[in-house]
Parts: C-alpha cells; sequence; structure tokens
C-alpha cells in the first residue's frame, strides 16, 4: 500500500490569497494544494487536502484518517488557540500530526501563542508561509519513517 498523508486546514483558510495578504501571503489555498500534489507525486505517495470552517468537520476528518492516513499535516487555524475538541481528536488517534501555521503564531497577539494542538503534536512549523506545507510534508514523512 502507497503510503497516505492528510493535510487538513481549518477555518477561514480558504480565503488564503485574499484574506490579509500582509500576513498571511498572496498564496491560495489551491496553488498550496497544486503544490503539495506537486510534491507528493515526486516522492511517490499519496496526498489528500482537505479544509473545513467547521470544528466538528475537522473533528471528524481527524477520526476518518485512522488506517487511511500514515500521518497528518494540521493548520488548524483559530482553532489552534481554542479547541479542546481538536486536541482531544488527536489524542484519540494513533495517526501523528504535525501542526502548522503561515504565520510565525509566537510573534503574534499573545493569545495567538497558546496551541491546544502543540501538547499532542509530534512538532509544529510555523512562520515560513506557504513554503510550510512542503516542509511539513518532509516532518511527517520524516517522523513516520517515510522520508525519501
Ligand atoms: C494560522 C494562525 C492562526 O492564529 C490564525 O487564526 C489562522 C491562520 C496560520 O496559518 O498562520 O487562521 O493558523
Amino acid at each position: 500500500m502507497s503510503c497516505s498523508i492528510l493535510i487538513l486546514n481549518g477555518p477561514n483558510l480558504n480565503l488564503l490569497g485574499t484574506r490579509q495578504p500582509e500576513v498571511y501571503g498572496p498564496t491560495t489555498l489551491a496553488d498550496i494544494e497544486a503544490m503539495c500534489n506537486a510534491k507528493a507525486q515526486a516522492l511517490g505517495i499519496d496526498v489528500v487536502f482537505a479544509q473545513s470552517n467547521h470544528e466538528g468537520a475537522l473533528v471528524d476528518m481527524l477520526h476518518a484518517a485512522r488506517g487511511v492516513h500514515a500521518g497528518i499535516v494540521l493548520n488548524a487555524g483559530a482553532y489552534t488557540h481554542t479547541s479542546v475538541a481538536l486536541m482531544d481528536a488527536i489524542s484519540s488517534i494513533t495517526v501523528p500530526v504535525i501542526e502548522l501555521h503561515l504565520s510565525n503564531i509566537h510573534a503574534r497577539e499573545a493569545f495567538r501563542q497558546t496551541s491546544y494542538i502543540a501538547p499532542v503534536a509530534v512538532g509544529q512549523i510555523c512562520g515560513f508561509g506557504a513554503a510550510g506545507y512542503p516542509l511539513a510534508m518532509d516532518a511527517i514523512l520524516s517522523y513516520i519513517g517515510e522520508a525519501q
């Protein structure tokens, strides 16, 4: 079976490209998806790219990753800073999760410096803009021993 990873995006990330480009950059989520697909093809792995603005839908997608994906890259958006439900969902599955943010959340408002994802994630990548997505793919593949 070929290795599959899930790249999951939370609220408001569907508006990337037009949403506060001075913070999040000019790249759209479709551009990022294309970048991730190209990298996955080059690596010979499968990638599923998804986005939802709804906390429960993100919980459902984390649960559904069991037995399907070898690892998950999660940009939980603002739910990073609020969601015990997402933290519990990650704790409830054995699929490893890398936490990802386009912006450096540690250099922003104080409320963004708390992450409910960080304590249950393998690690965190933030501050590299859209380039963080392929970096996070490398990180999860390295963690699960699929690095090429
Ligand atoms: C974000 C950072 C979050 O604080 C914010 O709420 C987002 C995007 C990022 O990718 O930088 O929606 O996750």
